[in-house]
């Protein structure tokens, strides 16, 4: 069911790959919802995936960008602005990769230019992002920024590796940018720390099957799915949210407030 609450609101979508991905979820129901947008991804993300399916249902225009490139997403700000007509009222950051994750580098023994690319593509690309939006004065008055993390910035899970770290660096961006963006154009810039879901990004981790299950354990509403998450985030771009800035939001089934549940001392008892 649609409410109309992005009526008139523009904005840019970074990471949509395939059906599966949040991003993806989200332009379905930013487009539901009435807001329009540019998409984007990393020009090799765009030969793997099906964005351009995405661009067709969604009357959207594809503007390339690797979010490491400033060049990149001077482009890409100063290009949506104009396709848009007009300053832009949301952006979605909905990008991670890590090499040492993909290629199941053991903490111990991490390559250490492959974490500087783990920091850069989905830590520092969010500073990028903001930086880029302030630049080229592409936000409206109360826009709304958001980025998407996981719990293992705060807590340590197997196998997250140096993703743990370059969720941390994202959550302090967004507190640090967030108090600038707000006194200077009143525009808010939260992370929402997301279940586990299956994505291309999500099974990259390995033991993702039996993290996703316990955290399904551990929630009391169960993992939020892609869906509920886009949900959210549509809420955080409308102006029914507009007091909220710097926040790292836990969208989570209740799972980051819990000791342990039922369901797990039974299944630990059996
Ligand atoms: P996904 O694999 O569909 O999306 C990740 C996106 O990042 C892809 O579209 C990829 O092309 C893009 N990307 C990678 N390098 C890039 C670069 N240099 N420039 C621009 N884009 C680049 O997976 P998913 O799960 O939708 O991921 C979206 C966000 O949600 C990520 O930040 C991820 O860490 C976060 N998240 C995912 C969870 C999960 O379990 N899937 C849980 C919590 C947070």
């Amino acid at each position: 069911m649609s409410y109309n609450i992005l009526k008139g609101k523009r904005g840019i979508i970074f990471g949509a790959l395939d059906e599966n991905s949040i991003a993806w979820k989200t332009a379905l129901k930013v487009k539901e919802e009435g807001g329009s947008f540019t998409l984007t991804n990393a020009p090799i993300a765009m030969r793997m995936g099906k964005i351009n399916e995405l661009a067709k249902i969604c009357n959207a225009e594809i503007i390339p960008a690797d979010a490491t490139s400033e060049q990149d997403l001077n482009n890409l700000f100063s290009k949506s602005v104009e396709i848009l007509g007009g300053k832009l009222d949301f952006v979605l950051h909905s990008i991670g990769m890590s090499p040492n994750v993909r290629k199941d580098r053991p903490y111990g023994d991490l390559n250490y230019e492959w974490f500087l690319k783990t920091l850069d593509i989905s830590g520092v690309s969010f500073h990028k992002v903001l930086q880029t939006a302030e630049k080229t004065d592409a936000m409206n008055e109360w826009g709304s920024i958001v980025a998407l993390t996981y719990i293992a910035a705060q807590r340590t899970f197997p196998d997250y590796s140096d993703m743990a770290q370059a969720k941390a660096v994202l959550e302090s961006i967004a507190r640090s940018y967030g108090a600038r963006f707000a006194k200077l154009k009143k525009v808010r810039v939260n992370t929402i720390s997301q279940s586990p879901t299956k994505t291309t990004a999500g099974a990259g981790i390995s033991g993702f099957d039996v993290f996703y299950d316990y955290a399904q354990m551990m929630s009391p509403l169960g993992n939020a799915s892609a869906d509920d998450c886009a949900n959210y985030i549509v809420a955080m771009f409308s102006d029914f949210t507009r007091m909220v800035t710097m926040q790292n939001l836990m969208h989570d089934g209740g799972f980051s407030s819990t000791g342990i549940t039922q369901d797990l001392i039974e299944r630990l008892t059996k």
